[in-house]
């Protein structure tokens, strides 16, 4: 078996043979994000050896308070990144602005975005995080790239893909032409392609969701978890498991490798919000990796890849996995802005949501 697996470098190069559009440097840039990946799985897996774990005393632009691993796994896209002259830009959760490459590398025809450490709060309880990216095409002038570069729908994205800082360590990637998976080697460093043409289940019978923010759902959220909750019994006549981790990459990695629906859905928490999830570089790489793998992605009441974004750190509701859950989900969304939504009692409590009959 020693030379038995394609690596994630070998991968990328046929790939790129296979598509021309891919022009250029692109494998180095993707090699780049790998060896990113890696340096911070090496920190992730030390944890309170290593003296990464706990709070790094500043605040990211979301006014969320940063990890010393969200600094370094930010530090460390940078530091593989922005000198290989790939890039023409880079922008990611950690940092309030875009960073154009400084004027000491070259400048590539590729942008990236990325959350770094998606999931911190798991960190210091030593659960699964991920980092996970997208990359653009710089259009215009790729000497002076702006926000404005940036804000390209997701069906525009060239690749998309995560790390996940699980029991092992993983690379999920999509160019385009499905979706793979690569499970790093320790021993030799490498990602090797252990889970290639990876497809969601059509149908499932398990959800995600932070049902504590259950009081703040719209109705036609609050139909469908009902229902899922009134199992056997109810208007979808099986049982269905629930699941939440609290980290987008662990939830949607479930997802791929046994299907499901995860939510991150529109609510009234706060208003200013629309949703928890941010477009450019939770929402959109995961729906690409969703979408190629045959599942589907939407707000709910549009595709997630259509959206024109319009700011860098703007958020959106996401409803993502198993395409006949999203697609009942979407249809509900319809149902209710049509108002037709069919009025639903809960078998288990009498009631249209979980825990009140206030909907
Ligand atoms: O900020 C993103 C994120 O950490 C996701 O990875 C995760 O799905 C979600 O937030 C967790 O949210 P909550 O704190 O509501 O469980």
């Amino acid at each position: 078996m020693l030379f038995g697996r394609t690596n994630v470098n070998k991968f990328l190069v046929e790939e790129q043979r296979r598509n021309p559009a891919l022009a250029g440097d692109f494998s180095m840039l993707v090699s780049d994000i790998v060896r990113s990946c890696k340096t911070i799985a090496q920190s992730v897996s030390r944890g309170a050896l290593a003296g990464v774990l706990g709070d790094a005393g500043s605040d990211n632009v979301q006014g969320e308070a940063q990890k010393k691993l969200d600094v370094l796994a930010n530090d460390s896209f940078l530091h593989h990144c922005e000198w290989g002259g790939h890039l023409a830009a880079l922008a990611s959760e950690e940092m309030d602005e875009i960073l154009p490459i400084p004027a000491t590398h070259p400048r590539g025809a590729y942008l990236l975005v990325f959350d770094p450490l998606d999931g911190s709060s798991n960190i210091d309880v030593n659960l699964s995080v991920g980092s996970i990216f997208s990359i653009l095409r710089c259009r215009g002038d790729i000497k002076n790239p702006t926000e404005a570069d940036f804000l390209q729908p997701g069906t525009q994205q060239v690749a998309a893909g995560y790390a996940i800082y699980g029991p092992a360590t993983m690379l999920v990637l999509s160019v385009g032409n499905g979706v793979h998976g690569f499970t790093l080697d320790r021993e030799i460093g490498e990602f090797l392609l252990t889970h290639p043409d990876l497809k969601v289940a059509p149908a499932t019978r398990e959800f995600a969701i932070n049902t504590s923010n259950e009081r703040f759902w719209e109705p036609p959220v609050r139909r469908y978890v009902d229902e899922c909750l009134a199992g056997k019994t109810g208007e979808r006549g099986k049982d269905f498991n629930m699941r939440w981790i609290a980290s987008m990459v662990a939830e949607v990695h479930r997802i791929l490798m046994r299907g499901g629906v995860f939510m991150y859905p529109r609510d009234t928490k706060d208003p200013s919000k629309p949703g928890r999830l941010r477009l450019l570089y939770e929402a959109n790489p995961m729906a690409m990796i969703i979408e190629q793998a045959g599942g589907r992605a939407s707000t709910g009441r549009q595709d997630i890849l259509q959206l024109q974004p319009e700011s860098l750190h703007q958020r959106v509701p996401v409803i993502l996995g198993s395409r006949e859950e999203v697609e009942r989900l979407v249809r509900y969304h319809s149902d209710y802005d049509r108002g037709e939504d069919k009025p639903f009692t809960s078998p288990l409590f009498g009631t249209r949501s979980l825990f009140s009959n206030d909907s």
